[in-house]
């Protein structure tokens, strides 16, 4: 097969190389285009632009496939740790139990919040949403440790880096949940694993079956390549931004009710359809004919058009967790008939419409204990291994500047009318 494409713009061909990645997945590099014929691509909200190489994630949405460095995510959600599926994004490798324990102890180090975060969050409103406290807290760290934050600062100031907001992040989740909800901090403990600590910040409790489901939680939600959370963090590190500031940035795009909001936003959709007594069927020619604006929380997704392999472990898990903690949510059930309605109808099956990994998640953290506006605080706890390794992968790359193209549909010149002859 030629390692060309050919375009062809009026009387002139030109030709444009084509890159293929380790999966075989192709991509013609337009980069001269502009240059050679003065056209841009349009391509709005980027469906089919590829804008970087990336070595971390792999994913293949007609077959339903994710890999993080090459590990299938049915194996890392069913064998690994969540801190081992951190180091594995960091480092692409998989640790030797002395790595292992070497990363653990560097990111416990930062276990404790900075006295900055801590002033911070005493002084933010306590009706704020934990995801717009999240991305100021983020932000806080800038101001605990601001002689690090030079892009261009050396490899040991990197990895520090990760390793405090690694560190940090179970005591903001915690003390965000606490401080809303009246309840005193519990400090840090070295005993504990990664997620057992976490659970003992959050709730004062360590259950071994919780701190499995919290593992699995956290490690299919670790990295999911470049969707519109982990693009803004590697957009926001392309202008030099420090690593603090663009992790900020991701959480806020990642609060949306398209990406990671929508796990919220499912089990307030289900709880609507139990309190107004609506039946599955009522919903789904609902959200068909499109008029209230309705859409099937936790349905679809711009890559996966078969299935969402995490959705399918998350499904099997959320009944398994539910029994283990013997708890009966009334949801469940609606969920399941929700999605069982959903995927025997012409709408969503021609629109390639599937459950995605937020369908049963919030089932799962309300399992946990974890209030419903925590959860997509949740969802950002799980992705910021990916978004840290994503933002050092651009960073290591030396990448230009992210700065989309336009066709501009305005006004062309037109002079300036003095006010009073308007
Ligand atoms: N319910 C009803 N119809 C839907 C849904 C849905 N959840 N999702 C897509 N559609 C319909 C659209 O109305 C459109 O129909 P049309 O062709 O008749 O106009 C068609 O399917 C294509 O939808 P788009 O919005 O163009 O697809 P896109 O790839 O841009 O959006 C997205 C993907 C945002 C995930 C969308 O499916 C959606 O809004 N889902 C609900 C929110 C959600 O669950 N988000 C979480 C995604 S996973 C994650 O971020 C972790």
């Amino acid at each position: 097969m030629s390692d060309f494409a050919e375009i062809k713009i009026g009387d002139s061909v030109i030709s444009l190389p084509i890159i293929v990645g380790t999966e075989d997945e192709k991509a013609i590099d337009i980069s001269v285009l502009l240059a050679k014929t003065g056209h841009t691509t349009f391509d709005v909200g980027y469906k089919n632009t590829g804008a970087t190489k990336s070595a971390i994630t792999f994913l293949d949405g007609d077959k339903g496939i994710l890999r993080y460095c090459g590990y299938p995510i049915e194996q890392l959600a069913g064998k690994s740790t969540f801190i081992e599926v951190c180091y594995l994004l960091l480092h692409r490798e998989l640790p030797t139990a002395a790595q292992l324990a070497d990363f653990e102890k560097n990111i416990a180090a930062y276990y404790e919040l900075p006295a900055e975060v801590i002033a911070v969050l005493d002084v933010l409103p306590t009706n704020m949403h934990p995801m717009g406290i999240m991305s100021t807290l983020l932000s806080t760290l800038t101001g605990a440790y601001p002689a690090d934050l030079e892009p261009n600062a050396s490899e040991e100031t990197h990895w520090k880096n990760a390793f405090r907001i690694l560190g940090h992040m179970p005591a903001m989740v915690a003390y965000i949940y606490r401080k809303q909800n009246g309840l005193a901090y519990i400090a840090p403990s070295a005993d504990l694993d990664y997620c057992g600590n976490f659970l003992n910040m959050m709730t004062g409790k360590v259950d071994k079956d919780v701190v499995e489901a919290l593992n699995v939680l956290l490690i299919l939600h670790a990295d999911h390549e470049q969707n519109c959370s982990t693009s803004t963090v590697r957009i926001i590190g392309s202008s030099q931004a420090n690593i603090f500031a663009s992790v900020s940035g991701g959480n806020q795009a990642l609060w949306g009710p398209l990406h990671g909001g929508a796990n919220q936003e499912v089990i307030e959709m289900l709880e609507e359809i139990k309190a107004v007594g609506r039946t599955a069927e009522e919903h789904i020619s609902m959200v068909k004919t499109k008029t209230a604006g309705v859409r099937l929380m936790g349905f679809g997704h711009r890559v996966y058009k078969n299935f969402d392999p995490r959705a399918q472990i998350i499904k099997k898990y959320c009944d398994v967790v539910l029994e283990k903690l013997d708890i009966q949510d009334p949801v469940l059930g609606i969920a399941k008939t929700l999605e069982e309605t959903a995927l025997s109808d012409d709408y969503f099956t021609s629109r390639k419409l599937f459950p995605n990994v937020d369908f049963y998640s919030g089932i799962i953290y309300r399992a946990l204990g974890i209030p419903m506006d925590m959860f997509t605080v949740m969802f950002a706890f799980g992705r910021m291994p990916g978004w840290i390794s994503q933002w050092r992968e651009l960073r290591a790359a030396k990448e230009p500047i992210g700065r989309p193209r336009q066709v501009y549909t305005g006004y062309t010149s037109r002079d300036y009318v003095a006010i009073e002859n308007r």
